[in-house]
């Protein structure tokens, strides 16, 4: 369980990995704005070349003078790419074929799983599949070959945001207005002290500059110019703090964001009737508690205990957390969370469950953008080995297990952490808190 610090080491080399298109500094956003020309062309030119991205004629702008042939499709033009765990990159690009693996691995998640499809059969002769658009947010960006999926949702679950309007800039303000204006995060704003730099990493607001919101997510009363209708924001982004280096194997160690407050109620921006903010509520059934009143106070013990299916034995809470399964500081201030980073240390009795204990927020190889498996009764691991179709287990080659991906697939679904970090028979990571009460899973 020991972590090797490797933040240094870590800094320096993704420094010198930022592979940037054309005469792009390093720090492109900032945080905030960044230069108009990294997403806009003034004249439909670009190094006095018609432009030619996304293979539309020469001549025909795109709206708002875009590079790409829609807003995301704009982003993507930077944070898609082939090599592996590249920085900042969301979105392996192509997409890998059937049998290979998306290959970038941030906290939110890898775009590319929108466009891989799974397929299987039980051990009971059932076919069941999970298509590419079950995996998560449908972002349209046709430059890509990601189109919105009104089949399943028309609008976000529990929420009235149209899905054939979702994008990055459905979530992300392409123009990073959003601010923190103090150290303890708890003032957020458009306007006031100018962006000085990215907020996702524990950069403190000084007297004179402000830091962007986390991930430049949006706030209060955004919604894209182009969206018409009521559907501006009502919650703040949350607070959380990234380390430098986020997108990586954890076959090692564990990528650590500190998720500070309000996640669960940003989310609740586009899934209000989602939120279940209170324990055992005695009105709203249906939705597992998420949110700053969700507190761990009856299972952190379980959680910093759980190592793996059957063996609670940890006794040393400084070691007992899990980015599969991670929970929310209910705390603000820049500068723990920035320090929490780098921690391994478990849950307590404040901290509170949020959305992204279960889900990552772009996608993943299952259903609902759910961090692993959560599919009842299915176990992780077969017999020491990750299920697959490849699996050296008649069990661990079932359909229900395997869910159409190879053990490699498999692994790298679970950020590439060896299967010897499970159990051999691993049961759902919903026991990471509930392993000791009446509804394991
Ligand atoms: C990271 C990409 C990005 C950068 C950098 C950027 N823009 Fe934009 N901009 C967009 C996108 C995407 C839209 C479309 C927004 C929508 O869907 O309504 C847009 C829309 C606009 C619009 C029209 C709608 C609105 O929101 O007011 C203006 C004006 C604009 N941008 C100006 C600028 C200027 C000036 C700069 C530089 C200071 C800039 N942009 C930098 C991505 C960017
Ligand atoms: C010209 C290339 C380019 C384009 C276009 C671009 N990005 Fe980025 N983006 C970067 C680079 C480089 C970084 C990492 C450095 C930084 O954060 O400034 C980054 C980082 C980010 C981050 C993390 C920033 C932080 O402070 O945590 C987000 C979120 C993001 N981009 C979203 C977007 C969205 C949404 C769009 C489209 C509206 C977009 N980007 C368009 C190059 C680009
Ligand atoms: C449904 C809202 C949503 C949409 C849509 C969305 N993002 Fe994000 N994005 C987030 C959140 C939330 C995070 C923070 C994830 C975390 O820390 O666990 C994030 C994180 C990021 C990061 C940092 C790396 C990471 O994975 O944590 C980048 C870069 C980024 N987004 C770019 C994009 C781009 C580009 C698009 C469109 C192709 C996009 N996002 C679409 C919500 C969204
Ligand atoms: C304890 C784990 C957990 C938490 C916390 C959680 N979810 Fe889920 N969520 C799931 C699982 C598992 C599914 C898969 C479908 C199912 O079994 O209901 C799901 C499904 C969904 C769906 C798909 C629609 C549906 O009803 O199936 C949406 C949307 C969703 N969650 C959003 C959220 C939001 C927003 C939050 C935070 C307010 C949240 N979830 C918190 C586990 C969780
Ligand atoms: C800007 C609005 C918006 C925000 C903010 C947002 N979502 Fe969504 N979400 C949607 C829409 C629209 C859909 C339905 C379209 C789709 O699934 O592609 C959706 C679908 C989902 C699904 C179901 C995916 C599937 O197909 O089963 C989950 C799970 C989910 N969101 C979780 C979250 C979580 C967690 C957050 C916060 C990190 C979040 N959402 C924030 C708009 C949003
Ligand atoms: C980070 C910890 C954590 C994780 C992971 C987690 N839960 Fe929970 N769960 C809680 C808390 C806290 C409660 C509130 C009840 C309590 O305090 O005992 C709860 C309550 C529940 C309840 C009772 C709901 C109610 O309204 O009383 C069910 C059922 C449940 N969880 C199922 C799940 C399932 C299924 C998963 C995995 C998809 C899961 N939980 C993952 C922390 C967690």
């Amino acid at each position: 369980m020991q972590r090797i610090s490797l933040t240094s080491f870590i800094v320096v080399s993704a420094l010198l990995a930022y592979p940037l298109p054309g005469n792009i500094a390093f720090a492109f956003h900032n945080g905030g704005v960044a230069d108009c020309d990294g997403c806009h062309t003034m004249h439909n030119s670009s190094g006095n070349v018609p432009m030619t991205t996304g293979g539309r004629p020469t001549g025909a702008g795109y709206a708002y003078l875009l590079k790409g042939s829609d807003q995301s499709s704009t982003c993507l033009i930077c944070h898609a790419g082939s090599s592996p765990t590249d920085s900042f990159k969301v979105a392996t690009n192509p997409v890998p074929a059937p049998g290979n693996f998306p290959l970038q691995l941030p906290p939110g998640g890898d775009f590319a799983y929108l466009q891989k499809n799974y397929n299987w059969v039980t051990s009971t002769g059932t076919a069941q599949s999970s298509p590419g658009s079950n995996h998560g947010h449908n972002i349209n960006a046709a430059d890509f070959l990601y189109f919105s999926n009104g089949a399943r949702w028309t609008t976000a679950p529990g929420g009235f945001y149209p899905t054939a309007s979702l994008g990055c800039t459905s979530c992300h303000d392409p123009h990073g207005k959003y601010r923190i204006l103090d150290a303890a995060g708890t003032t957020i704003a458009t306007t006031g002290k100018p962006i000085g730099d990215s907020g996702s990493y524990g950069a403190l607001p000084t007297s004179s500059v402000a830091v962007g919101s986390y991930r430049l997510l949006a706030g209060q009363y955004y919604k894209p110019a182009s969206l018409q209708g009521n559907f501006g924001f009502v919650a703040n982004p949350p607070v959380a703090v990234a380390p430098q280096s986020y997108n990586r194997s954890e076959a090692a160690s564990d990528t650590r964001v500190a998720y500070g407050m309000g996640m669960s109620e940003w989310c609740g921006n586009c899934h209000a009737s989602l939120q279940h903010n209170t324990i055992n509520p005695a009105t709203t059934v249906g939705n597992h508690p998420a949110g700053y009143n969700a507190k761990l106070t009856n299972v952190y013990t379980t959680y910093n205990a759980y190592i793996y299916t059957g063996n609670l034995t940890n006794t040393n809470p400084a070691l007992g957390y899990s980015s599969l399964v991670p929970f929310e500081e209910s705390i603000s201030s820049l500068s723990s969370l920035a320090a929490d980073t780098t921690s391994t240390a478990g849950a307590s009795a404040v901290d509170n469950v949020n959305c992204l204990t279960c889900h990552r927020a772009h996608a993943s190889a299952w259903d609902s953008c759910t961090r692993w498996n959560t599919a009842q009764g299915a176990y992780l691991t077969v017999a020491g080995s990750y299920p697959g179709l490849d699996a050296p287990t008649t069990q661990g080659q079932q359909g229900e297990y395997a869910t159409g991906k190879t053990m490699a697939e498999y692994q790298q679904a679970m950020y590439d952490r060896p299967p010897t970090a499970f159990a051999a028979n691993q049961w759902s990571l919903c026991n990471k808190c509930h392993e000791q009460d009446q509804h394991k899973q």
